[in-house]
């Protein structure tokens, strides 16, 4: 039997990729055969570490610092990779949160903010997908092949009462996912989402550190730990893949079984 995730060579971009999910989906898209993967971060020390990590491993890893909210940084980001890559097959939106800048996670009641503080979750979990996705979706579509995943969260799929702008946003990329995917079917390409609930990654340390937060976390999953990002990178891959030909416009929990219980 062939391996299932072979990717065969194919060119792949993973955006915000320099630690966390992002890290690991592109890992191990080149350990699984991907000829390039085009490692994207705001940060370009991010981005060159784990691309070298690549490299260290007998992978291609191209690093390119860019930020997912900033429409023309993004497409000359694109064009100046794929200029060493040749064009994206597979496209992961990872990029997500509140952006690079973490340190605006608060619990501030949606009531008492402003369009200011709106701007970073809409930017980097709603509009990063629709500027990445742009740059690379008319070559796809041209080459009658492509994957496009969007790493969404819970959040998008219940709603979540201390990340209400957040989980709009994330609603926002998965109907878009379902529009796009409908559009570009045709063209055999295909775009899916994964909802992750809550991960051992650097974005949500803190969180995961405290004791009376763990507890009550844990009541909701059925499988009692946090996710790792090889839980989220496993699905990742295997949509990317050519087994996943007819999957397309869904979006797939990843989330040690919360959604039982919802
Ligand atoms: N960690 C969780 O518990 C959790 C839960 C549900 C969903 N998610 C989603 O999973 C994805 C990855 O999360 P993570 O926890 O690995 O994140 P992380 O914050 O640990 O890492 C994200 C990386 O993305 C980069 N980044 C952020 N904004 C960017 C931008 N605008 N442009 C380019 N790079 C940018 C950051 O510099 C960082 O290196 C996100 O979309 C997040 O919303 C995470």
């Amino acid at each position: 039997m062939p391996n299932l995730l072979d990717l065969k060579g194919r060119v792949a971009m993973v955006t915000g990729a320099g630690q966390g999910v992002g890290r690991q989906i592109s890992l191990d898209l080149a350990a699984h055969g991907a000829g390039s993967v085009i490692v994207n971060d705001y940060y370009e020390d991010r981005a060159v570490a784990v691309a070298d990590e690549i490299s260290a491993a007998g992978g291609r890893g191209v690093p390119v610092s860019f930020d997912v909210t900033d429409y023309e940084g993004v497409l000359r980001g694109v064009e100046g990779a794929v200029a060493q890559t040749g064009p994206v097959d597979i496209l992961v939106n990872n990029a997500g949160n509140a952006g690079p800048d973490h340190t605006i996670f608060d619990n501030t009641p949606f009531w008492e903010t402003s369009p200011e503080q709106w701007a970073p979750w809409l930017g980097s979990n709603f509009f990063g997908v629709l500027n990445c996705t742009r740059a690379v979706a008319r070559c796809m579509v041209e080459r009658r092949y492509g994957r496009i995943v969007t790493i969404i969260s819970d959040a998008g799929r219940v709603g979540e009462p201390n990340l209400v702008v957040y989980s709009g946003a994330k609603a926002g990329a998965a109907g878009f996912m379902r529009g796009l995917a409908k559009s570009v079917g045709r063209h055999g390409v295909t775009a899916n989402c994964i909802a992750l609930s809550a991960m051992r990654t650097p974005a949500s340390e803190a969180a995961l550190e405290d004791p009376e937060m763990v507890t009550k976390m844990l009541r909701s999953y059925v499988i009692k730990r946090f996710g790792e990002p090889s839980d989220a990178s496993a699905l990742a891959l295997f949509l990317a893949s050519d087994a996943a030909e007819w999957i397309t416009g869904q979006t797939y929990p990843v989330n040690g079984g919360y959604s039982v219980a919802v």
